[in-house]
Parts: structure tokens; C-alpha cells; sequence
């Protein structure tokens, strides 16, 4: 079965993960462009996640707070008051792929709802959803960890982003990536158009969803102004909604291994 391989390979590495409090973006135990670090465990196959219960142990790693498996609307990452960014982070990794997630984000100025891929090295694939604005849904990219405000493009959702559960879609490969809102096609990045392809997402991927303060008064000016506001613990809890996730892995090994310091996916090697 799907379910029991999955489990096997990410368990392999449980053990020596721990949460991180601050789990912010752009945090690597590890980065594979300074020194050597760790195989990335594969999950070299396509799963569904149906959060209506408690996902496998092992697969995912929760930090900063704690995430409810629920019948009805499924995983539940909810801001009680300040300090709280409930998140889960997969133990596995995908070189190149896919990621469907179903999803409801939370209200709440200031608040942040994120789908976030993000690599060793830095390399990150995102949504964002800002809790004061129910118009627009927002994706972004990352390449090496390098701070670029300009990677970010809005756009509207059908319906509104809190009216329903939406199906956020990513599609990566080497040639392209691609957005979907419900099946509609919001957006192409080509790595071109990403510093010449250094700014590239191109190593593989470990998936997180959560959510998080952007507008917590301690925030930088910059984060709360791109949060949309600053948050009001007092209108929470605050609380986000996954139903599921389908994860497909476009790579077939049991572990990936960064061959040299470049950061690029000619170094990445798929251990068979
Ligand atoms: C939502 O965000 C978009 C993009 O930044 C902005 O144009 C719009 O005015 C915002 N809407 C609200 C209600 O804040
Ligand atoms: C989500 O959208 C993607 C892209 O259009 C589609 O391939 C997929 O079947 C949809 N998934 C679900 C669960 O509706
Ligand atoms: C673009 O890539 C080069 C390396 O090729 C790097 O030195 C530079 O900082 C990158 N620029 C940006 C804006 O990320």
C-alpha cells in the first residue's frame, strides 16, 4: 500500500528532526550551499492526504502549536492568542511535483495562511493568504533564500477566499511552474524569468501548511504593511482549514542528495 511506504521512508528520519518554535520561512536546519548535509528522504510516489484524521506518524512534523484532525472540515491550525503559528511540515521531499490543497483560509487582520514548499537550500514555492483581504490569493518564489519583493503576483479567487474550500494547485517541473485556482491556470513562471534561472525553485521540496502573525505588533513595519495590517489578538482564535492534500512526487528515488554546493538540479542526485 501507498500509505505504508510513505510512512516507512519518512519515520526513517524522524528521529532526528525537532521543532523549531519560530518556524518561520526561510529557516534550514542544514544548507546544502554551505557544507554537507543530510539525504533528503523521498517520497517518490503520489498521496493523498485526507486530514478528516490524524495523518500517519511521522510523515508530517507539527511545530509552533498544535493541529485538530476533524470530521468535518479536516485539519484545523488555529491562533489562540499571541506566540502560536500552528504548522506541519512533511519529513519527506519531492523533486519536482505536485501539490493539490484543499483548503479554507483564516480571517483576521494580519493573519496568514500559507502553503509553503521550501528546500535546504532556501528554495521556496508559496500561497499566501492574508486574513484581512478576501479577494485575492497570493503566490511567490524564493530562489537560494534571496529576499525578493518582487517575486509576489496576486490574484483574485471566484467566490472569495473565505467563502469556501478552494482548490490551490501547483505544478513544478524543470521546464515551468504553474498555478491553479480550482483548475483555472492564475500563473506561469519560467526559469528565465527567475534571475536567469539562479533564482529558480530547483532542489527538492518538503511541504508545509500553517499560519501565522504577519501583522503581530512585533513584526518588522514591512511585514505587517505586507500583512495588510497589524493583528488584534482579541477578534481571534484564528483558525485555518485544510481538508486534504494530495502530494505527487515527479522523481522515483529513495533519497536526494545535493552532489555539490551549487544549489542547482544538474547536482541533485536521486538515490536509487
Ligand atoms: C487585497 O489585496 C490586494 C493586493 O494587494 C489589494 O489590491 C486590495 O486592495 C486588497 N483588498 C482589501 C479589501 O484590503
Ligand atoms: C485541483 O486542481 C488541479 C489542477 O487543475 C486538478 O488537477 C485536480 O484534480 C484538482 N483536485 C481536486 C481534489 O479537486
Ligand atoms: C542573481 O544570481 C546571482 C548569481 O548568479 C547572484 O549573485 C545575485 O545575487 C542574484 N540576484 C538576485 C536579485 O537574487
Amino acid at each position: 500500500m501507498r500509505s505504508s511506504s510513505v510512512v516507512t521512508s519518512a519515520s526513517a528520519l524522524l528521529v532526528s528532526l525537532l521543532a523549531s518554535p519560530a518556524a518561520a520561512q526561510l529557516h534550514t536546519e542544514c544548507n546544502p550551499l554551505e557544507k554537507e548535509c543530510k539525504p533528503n528522504p523521498a517520497l517518490a510516489t503520489a498521496h493523498t492526504f485526507n486530514f478528516n484524521s490524524t495523518p500517519p506518524d511521522g510523515v508530517f512534523k507539527t511545530e509552533a502549536g498544535t493541529v485538530d484532525y476533524t470530521s468535518d472540515n479536516g485539519a484545523a491550525f488555529t491562533i489562540p492568542k499571541k506566540g502560536y503559528s500552528p504548522t506541519i511540515k512533511s519529513n519527506f521531499y519531492f523533486f519536482w511535483g505536485k501539490t493539490e490543497v484543499i483548503m479554507k483560509p483564516a480571517t483576521g487582520r494580519g493573519i496568514v495562511s500559507s502553503i509553503v514548499w521550501s528546500s535546504d537550500v532556501l528554495d521556496e514555492v508559496d500561497w499566501e493568504f492574508l486574513g484581512g483581504n478576501a479577494t485575492v490569493a497570493e503566490t511567490n518564489y524564493f530562489g537560494k533564500g534571496r529576499q525578493d519583493f518582487h517575486n509576489a503576483i496576486y490574484h483574485p479567487v471566484a467566490g472569495g477566499v473565505f467563502d469556501d474550500f478552494h482548490n490551490y494547485t501547483t505544478v513544478w517541473t524543470k521546464e515551468k511552474l504553474d498555478w491553479y485556482i480550482d483548475g483555472q491556470h492564475v500563473r506561469t513562471l519560467l526559469p528565465k524569468e527567475a534571475n536567469n534561472t539562479d533564482n529558480y525553485p530547483q532542489t527538492p521540496m518538503m511541504l508545509s501548511l500553517g499560519i501565522w502573525a504577519g501583522g503581530d505588533p512585533d513584526q518588522p513595519k514591512g511585514t505587517i504593511e505586507w500583512a495588510q495590517g497589524e493583528t488584534d489578538y482579541n477578534d481571534g482564535p484564528f483558525t485555518m482549514y485544510v481538508k486534504s492534500c494530495r502530494v505527487e512526487d515527479f522523481s522515483k528515488g529513495k533519497e536526494y542528495v545535493y552532489g555539490d554546493r551549487s544549489g542547482s538540479f544538474e547536482s541533485i542526485k536521486i538515490v536509487e
